[in-house]
């Protein structure tokens, strides 16, 4: 399912009465099956610019199409979009609510229309393709899991419902490197088998080699967006260059620094393998 925002505007109201434009003007269209990330500094407005994707809020200006239909519209079924889109927010450890974890993680599927017995299943699934062994946690208090398989629990309850487009809001921030990498796999094969996935990191490692292309947001506008290798590059040549850069970028500078230019455009560590692979052979033929 695709996602086409227009000219989209949201402020906050703040306590003071203050008024805060966490998003301005923003436009993109996000297709059917691809791999999207979001960066920005901490407040340019990736949380908001999610909610309004999942319809959690409604925009002050601008229009949100998913598969064409405007979400915000009266007619629109709200219902629906809870089956099409799943989000998980920051922290989602916190958010685990039931006494225990089958509820949890069939609570999204209260409105899907399923029988009891389907839900029973759908819940097994999706607990199972979470690497939990149902019959052991199904009656267990979420409360008393790691904070590790707490995060896999709330995962569990998003694809539940088996939605068409997943949403995750800095999912691997807090994960260890093994949990982290298992996390990117995981939503590398619901990508593969059709899912769109909409992902907001800092990781900069983890956007360049997962997602297709990327939204880059600043204070609230969006600044860039594209491929992701082709966004890598730009981001590079910018002024600041404070926004994103991944370590293989970094690497590749200090060589320049040092006159080893290399001739590849590098964002990866695989770039960097190959560039340097291709420095020396080229070095020992000289
Ligand atoms: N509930 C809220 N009330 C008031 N201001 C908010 C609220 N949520 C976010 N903001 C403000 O809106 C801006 C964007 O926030 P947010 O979307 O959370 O950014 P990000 O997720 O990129 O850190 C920030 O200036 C933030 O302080
Ligand atoms: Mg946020």
């Amino acid at each position: 399912m695709s996602i086409k925002i227009e000219n989209l505007s949201y402020s906050y109201r703040q306590h003071a009465g203050e008024k805060v434009d966490a998003l301005k003007n923003v436009s993109c269209f996000i297709a059917a099956g691809d791999f999207v990330g979001i960066m920005g500094h901490t407040g340019c407005g990736k949380t908001t610019l999610i909610q309004l994707m999942a319809g959690l809020r409604s925009p002050i200006s601008g229009r949100i199409y998913i598969n064409g239909e405007d979400i915000n519209a009266k007619s629109y079924d709200r219902n629906s979009l809870r089956q099409t889109v799943g989000v998980m927010f920051q922290d989602p450890e916190y958010q685990l609510f039931a006494t225990t974890v089958e509820k949890d993680v069939a609570f999204g599927l209260k409105y899907s229309g399923l029988s009891p017995q389907e839900v029973t299943a759908r819940v097994q699934w999706a607990l199972a393709t979470m690497g939990f062994d149902f019959e052991k946690v199904r009656f267990q208090s979420p409360l008393a899991l790691s904070g590790g398989e707490k995060r896999r629990v709330a995962i569990a309850g998003v694809i539940a419902t088996k939605p068409q487009i997943l949403i995750f809001d800095e999912p691997i921030a807090g994960l260890d490197p093994y949990g982290r990498e298992n996390f990117l796999q995981f939503v590398s094969q619901m990508n593969k088998a059709g899912t769109t996935i909409i992902m907001v990191s800092h990781n900069m490692e983890a956007l360049a080699e997962y997602t297709k292309h990327l939204l880059v947001l600043d204070k609230g506008r969006l600044i860039d967006s594209g491929p992701t290798r082709e966004v890598f590059a730009r981001l590079k040549q910018r002024k600041n260059g404070s926004l994103g850069q991944t370590e293989a970028q970094r690497i590749a500078t200090l060589l320049a620094e040092k006159d080893l230019v290399l001739s590849s455009a590098v964002v990866t560590y695989d770039d960097l393998l190959s560039a340097l692979k291709q420095e020396l052979a080229g070095g020992a033929l000289r």
